[in-house]
């Protein structure tokens, strides 16, 4: 019988696969964790099961390995995915080290919603971070909150979910923190073919009338206690920021950062 290694350089060989894809399938199929633990298999007997090969097959067609396995890394951690959440994004990664670098120094309690929760992993990461905050989570989709309530389960985290649009779930909460990966992507052109094929347009496309900032921005008025509101974003969304934050009867500072592709992704705003 042929080995793991033996078998993986085969097909990276004869098909055009991406790599970490087919690693991806290796570890559904071996039961393993990690891509480390991927190269520590890579002398076992292999037996490709009939699973193996449709997840081949799947990948011919660009379907996302995420969504082929059930599941994808997101902060160390595996997470169940499927297609009514949005495959979790390196740069979300990088929104919770910015929440986690901003509030290293803090040791109040504090409440922090993760609104349109999607998968759960902002939620989640950031109770697993931060145990002693208490984190709430919604969504606008039944679906995703189902996956996310499953992850959180899977991790035994204590979160509170709930099921709604935008702060509506939240509006007579203590919040001190909102941390938000809301869909904003205003034109469907610049999004890979892909990703429109398979990913929940509820969770990647929004317009200036529907966003989730502007609600969210809204809670520093109806909330007192709101300390910061961290977002995802796009450098598009700069302007408008800077304008809408004009609009509130409140002084409040907003700064942005780049993702590690050098390109604005990340507003951090405060009282001033
Ligand atoms: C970009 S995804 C983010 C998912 C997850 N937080 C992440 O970072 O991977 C946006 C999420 O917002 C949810 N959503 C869209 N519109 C919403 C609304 N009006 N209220 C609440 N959630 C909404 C979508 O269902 C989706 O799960």
């Amino acid at each position: 019988m042929q080995t793991v290694g033996a078998y993986y350089h085969s097909l990276l060989q004869n098909e055009t696969l991406n790599p970490f894809d087919l690693r991806e399938l290796f570890i559904q199929q071996l039961f393993l964790h990690s891509h480390s633990d991927f190269y520590l298999h890579l002398n076992d007997p292999f037996q490709p099961s009939d699973t193996f090969f449709s997840g081949i097959k799947r990948l011919r067609q660009q379907e996302p390995i995420a969504y082929i396995v059930g599941s994808s890394e997101f902060y160390h951690c595996r997470f169940h995915v499927n297609p009514s959440v949005l495959i979790p994004r390196p740069e979300t990664e990088e929104l919770i080290e910015l929440v986690l670098k901003r509030t290293s120094t803090w040791t109040e309690p504090m409440n922090v919603m993760d609104i349109g929760t999607g998968s759960g992993v902002i939620a989640c990461t950031l109770k697993r971070s931060k145990p002693t905050w208490n984190i709430g989570a919604s969504d606008l989709s039944e679906k995703a909150l189902s996956i996310a309530k499953k992850n959180a389960k899977k991790m035994k985290l204590k979160i509170d979910f709930r099921l709604g649009s935008g702060v509506e779930p939240w509006l007579t909460s203590t919040i001190h923190g909102v941390v938000s990966n809301p869909p904003y992507i205003l034109d469907k052109n610049t999004i890979d073919s892909n990703v429109l094929m398979y990913e929940p347009h509820l969770a990647l496309l929004t317009d200036e009338k529907t966003v989730l900032y502007r609600p969210i921005l809204e809670l520093f008025v109806t909330h007192p206690e709101l300390k910061f509101v961290a977002f995802e974003c796009l450098p598009d969304w700069k302007a408008w920021f800077e304008s809408f934050l004009q609009t509130l009867p409140i002084p409040l500072s907003v700064q942005f950062s780049e993702d590690i592709n050098s390109k604005v992704r990340f507003a951090w705003i405060e009282r001033k």
